[in-house]
């Protein structure tokens, strides 16, 4: 949930300045992870010490302190070979202040350094452990521990390497985490692991690599053991080369939008690795060998583009990522349907259809929007797949211990494909033996790599914490799974078709849609004082409510809640009368005779909704004087269409009572923690 980054450069001449200017970068790139407070620690003009800068705050502040801080000539001196690191919070243990800042470190004299993301669970005993041998703690973070256990192995076992002893310390610690770790007794070096928090090594050289992988390599017990080591040491040998370059950067980061702008070429580190670099090499550990571990770990080419995760001519991310949809929707059935065949292929499920096809019943899981698209697409799947549908709140999932059998098919979808909940939920399927399938939007994610099969849904990369484009893709790629599953069922090709055309359609009637824009912000300025918004709906558009409210919530911090229309009369229309700020999705689709009788009930307890209505319908504008009309689509496909006026509702009242839009306070964008 935090961001973590860090650069080395090798034989590349360098000034600290220049490597502050990149390590900023990076945590600006990362902002999104965590922005209660940030830190960096590099190395000080002669080498031999640390010096460290945090702030509370966002980057910005860190910016500015680092501008202040490091004045000196010395700082523009170019240096060969140096380690930086950097990181951007979102507090866990301890509150967000410059105490509680990354890096953490092992002692006054900055002996070891550490940049941390998750949590570590077992940190009190760690800590009990290491008062008992005369540590004393200045924070209260979980991090901190690990800095401090580091350097008392360090003390405990001076022939250790560096990579050994995190990896001893590793080896202690419970919980999910990423750590990026900086040393004064080994200058040049720096070492990097994770266990369920993600994190990448990006490559930069002169010329192009010789390899495409670098080896897995064991830790050796070569070395004598004292009696105070807390576990025994792991098991090594070295028979593969690692990577060798004479001239090498290579950045540490918890996501890529962190180095693309420096380099394509990077290493997705699975749980339990090590990476190390020293003397310019880098080489992959693994903690424990086990008979499925490849020999060697990919080096991927970044499809990603370098303007994909700029801002652009727009003010905030969010707006951007709103008025990408025409083209991100476009982007998730690319090569995948063929609208003038009626076809639809999805290469990364296809060889599982069968399968899938006998399945007991489907399992849709994720949190947040990603559950929210599991809504909107639940009854196009019964209908299409005439399988048991189950949506499911990963956490909820989890603390129900849910049954799971061998015959479900279960789906998780996720953005980030790092969401702890849905992560969690995705291993307690897998251990029960059901087919697991990834919905995201992230390649290389941990959702991604822990399926059996799945979807990317190709929308981009998505920088807002509020999700947007995601939320439309994820749901673009449900539809198309549904299409795929019902390819030979004679009885529902019209159905089929009808989808198709209207999907064909989709990029269009969006843009036309975003052209409500303006409309909307004028209807903000009517809302943005008030405390409540109520969202109403039922059917597909009940989805869009839940959406619709989520968003509201987290941007503007007023209070909106998603309302079935047919629960009404069961409670919330107690909360109608005519100051109370009402939506209501009503369209000219099943449900429409019902919609329209909770619009009756609405505007009897003289309450005076927006309506979202279909273009042209004068009968259901007519209960209102203020509506936004949308183009008509297939019934299934309403729910893309219906939340679009939502997204910019609730960015332009973030931006009226003066939010911050791409980072909402208390939030971040990957949750890595349960
Ligand atoms: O990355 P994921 O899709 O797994 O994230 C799930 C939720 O945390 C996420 O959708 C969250 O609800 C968004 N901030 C909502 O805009």
């Amino acid at each position: 949930m935090c961001g973590i980054f860090a650069y080395l450069n090798y034989l590349t001449p360098k000034s600290r300045l220049e490597v502050l200017d990149l390590l900023v970068t990076g945590l600006k790139r990362l902002e999104y992870r965590g922005y209660d407070s940030t830190g960096v620690a590099i190395d000080s003009p002669d080498s031999k010490n640390i010096v460290m800068v945090k702030r509370m705050g966002k980057v910005k502040v860190l910016e500015d302190a680092i501008q202040e801080h490091f004045t000196g000539g010395e700082y523009s001196e170019p240096v060969a070979t140096h380690i930086g690191i950097a990181h951007t919070r979102w507090a866990t243990h301890g509150e967000p202040c410059e105490r509680n800042s990354h890096p953490q470190r092992s002692d006054e004299g900055n002996g070891f350094v550490v940049v941390h993301n998750g949590i570590i669970t077992n940190y009190n005993d760690v800590k009990t452990f290491l008062r008992k041998r005369g540590y004393e703690f200045e924070s209260e973070t979980d991090t901190e521990v690990f800095a401090k256990l580091v350097h008392h192995l360090w003390k405990t076992h001076p022939t250790y390497s560096f990579r050994e002893l995190v990896e001893q310390a590793i080896l202690q610690l419970e919980g999910a985490f990423a750590v990026a770790v900086k040393s004064k007794h080994f200058p040049g070096e720096c070492v990097a692991a994770r266990r369920s928090s993600p994190l990448l090594v990006g490559i930069k050289t002169k010329t192009r690599l010789a390899t495409d992988h670098i080896p897995i390599l064991y830790g050796k017990d070569d070395k004598k053991q004292t009696s105070d080591q807390v576990l025994p040491r792991s098991d090594s040998t070295s028979e593969f080369m690692p990577l060798e370059e004479k001239e090498v950067e290579y950045f540490f980061a918890s996501d890529a939008s962190a180095v693309i702008e420096h380099t394509n070429r990077v290493i997705y580190l699975e749980d339990d690795d090590v990476a190390a670099v020293r003397d310019g090499t880098l080489s992959i550990h693994r903690l424990k060998k086990s008979l499925d571990d490849p020999h060697a770990r990919e080096i991927t080419t970044l499809k990603m583009e370098i303007q994909q995760i700029m801002k652009g001519n727009y003010d905030y991310f969010m707006q951007k990522e709103i008025f990408e949809q025409p083209d991100s929707v476009v982007n998730t059935m690319r090569g995948r349907v063929r609208f003038d065949g009626n076809a639809i292929v999805l290469g990364g499920i296809k060889d599982y259809i069968p399968e899938i096809k006998r399945c007991r019943r489907l399992m849709l899981i994720g949190c947040g929007t990603s559950y929210h698209s599991a809504v909107a697409t639940r009854q196009l799947l019964e209908e299409l797949t005439e399988l048991p549908v189950m949506v499911e709140l990963a956490s909820d999932f989890l603390d129900r211990n849910t049954p799971i059998f061998r015959d479900d098919v279960c789906f998780f979808i996720s953005q980030s494909g790092e969401t702890a909940d849905t992560l969690m939920a995705l291993r307690y399927c897998k251990q029960r033996g059901a087919l697991i399938m990834g919905i995201t939007n992230t390649v290389g994610s941990s959702i991604c790599r822990e399926s059996h099969c799945g979807v990317h849904i190709n929308a981009g990369p998505e920088i807002g914490v509020a999700s947007t484009k995601a939320y439309t893709s994820q749901f673009i790629s449900l539809v198309m799974f549904a299409l795929v599953m019902s390819e030979d069922r004679l009885s529902l090709q019209q159905r089929r078709l009808e989808i198709l055309q209207a999907l064909s359609n989709l990029a269009d009637q969006i843009r036309k849609v975003l052209k409500l824009d303006s409309k909307v912000q004028e209807l903000a300025k009517d809302l943005y004082q008030h405390k409540s918004l109520l969202i109403m709906g039922r059917g597909y558009n009940f989805a869009t409510c839940l959406e619709g409210a989520l968003k509201v919530k987290e941007l503007t911090y007023m209070h909106s809640e998603g309302i079935m229309a047919g629960e009404l009369k069961h409670g919330p229309l107690a909360l109608v009368d005519d100051s109370m700020p009402v939506l209501m999705i009503v369209l000219r689709d099943p449900v429409y005779v019902k919609c329209m009788n909770a619009l009756q009930q609405v505007t009897s307890r003289k309450g005076c909704p927006i309506i979202i209505c279909e273009e042209g319908d004068e009968e259901t504008k007519a209960f209102s004087s203020r509506s936004l009309e949308i183009p008509r689509t297939v019934d299934c496909l309403q729910g893309i269409l219906t939340v679009i006026p939502m997204q910019l509702l609730s960015y332009h009242i973030a931006v009226l009572r003066g939010c911050d839009v791409d980072c909402p306070r208390n939030l971040a964008k990957s949750v890595t923690v349960e």
